[in-house]
């Protein structure tokens, strides 16, 4: 009797050391957390007196976030800026363009994979920072959360019908996300992820298709827009039956290299697509651009849309007009789904 009380008290502490170690373990991470989400969000140090406080109702507001989020496990909270994502999500309705920092695991799982895809997210050589590529893009989870709208099965049908393998390109793949969904969940595409000619992003993009087990389905080719496409067209029989990017179409100035690249790369054939999703934080003026300049390129636009990344009932007809009536955080909350073909074929 005595010994089963002393042995009941002897639990009754050990649980409650316990609860008290994984508390303190706890305020521990919360602090780091705080630290970390603090220092990436505003390196420079400041003097001043109203800043200084500024500075510590930030720091304040990081350990909200990082409290908020000490208690949760999913694998994509390791990377502090998918922390602050999140919370902010969660807190101000604020949609990320962007997930995931450079070097960080980033993973995503759906219904349509009886495993999850595991991805690094890319670096890059730092003359090359002004790519873009060091995140995990919202528009290429758009594409990947919504496969079906690529309408894979009737391309399909109809190269099998020429006796042939479909053949599908990824422009600006970074960390690959489309590519490698698409490898993993269609076995009769032959997905060709490219991007631009950097050692560390390349070698990435690599490691991702590899790691994800579909190096059989999925070639990747280092490819600079606007350069001599013969590498990238080695395995299909002239051009690719579909070409796909996933904000692509931020920069004004790349988008005479990219056009010239989709003319060069896509199947001169009626059935040939190109498949471009856009953040509308890209800009309605520079989407207005891409477009008038695919129209010169002879490509016709089969469908425009704008579409929410949240609700998926709220589509509505791209217009350019929209662009003086929202704010910057009503655009991140659509992508534009663009659909085109070739004009004269
Ligand atoms: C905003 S990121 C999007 C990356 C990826 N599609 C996603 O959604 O996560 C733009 C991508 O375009 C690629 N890119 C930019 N300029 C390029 C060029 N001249 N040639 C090839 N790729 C380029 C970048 O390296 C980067 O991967």
């Amino acid at each position: 009797m005595m010994a089963g009380c002393l042995n009941s008290r002897f639990g009754q502490t050990i649980t409650l050391a316990q609860n008290l170690a994984q508390t303190l373990k706890q305020i521990q991470s919360t602090i780091l957390l705080a630290i970390v989400l603090d220092s990436s969000s505003h390196r420079s140090s400041c003097s001043h007196p109203s800043l200084a406080r500024l500075s510590f109702c930030r720091f304040l507001f990081c350990g909200v976030i990082a409290l908020h989020c000490t208690g949760r496990t999913s694998a994509s909270m390791a990377d502090p800026e998918d922390v602050l994502a999140d919370s902010l999500e969660t807190f101000y309705d604020y949609v990320p363009v962007a997930l995931s920092s450079s070097g960080s695991t980033f993973t995503y799982s759906s219904p349509l994979l009886s495993d999850m895809i595991t991805l690094t997210t890319p670096d890059t050589q730092a003359a090359n920072w002004s790519l873009h590529a060091t995140s995990i893009w919202r528009s290429s989870i758009y594409i990947a959360d919504h496969l079906a709208d690529l309408e894979l099965d009737r391309h399909i049908g109809r190269a099998r019908s020429q006796d042939r393998p479909l053949t599908l390109l990824e422009l600006g793949a970074g960390a690959g996300l489309p590519s490698i969904m698409i490898a993993k969940t269609c076995k009769d595409v032959l997905v060709t992820a490219s991007d631009y000619p950097d050692e560390r992003l390349i070698s990435t993009l690599s490691e991702n298709v590899k790691r994800n087990e579909v190096s059989d389905r999925c070639r990747v080719v280092p490819y600079n827009w606007g350069s001599d496409p013969t590498q990238l067209l080695s395995q299909t029989s002239g051009g690719f039956d579909i070409v796909l990017a996933a904000d692509t179409l931020w920069n004004l100035d790349l988008h005479a290299i990219f056009v010239d690249t989709l003319q060069r790369t896509l199947r001169p054939s009626p059935d040939a697509r190109v498949y471009i999703v856009a953040g509308l934080h890209t800009g309605r003026y520079v989407i207005n651009s891409f477009l008038r300049r695919m129209r010169d390129a002879k490509f016709v636009a089969e469908s425009l849309v704008e579409r929410s990344v949240s609700e998926s009932s709220n589509d509505r007809t791209w217009s350019v007009e929209h662009a003086d009536e929202e704010d910057e955080q009503e655009r991140r909350r659509w992508v534009v789904w663009m659909i085109f073909k070739w004009a004269d074929c």
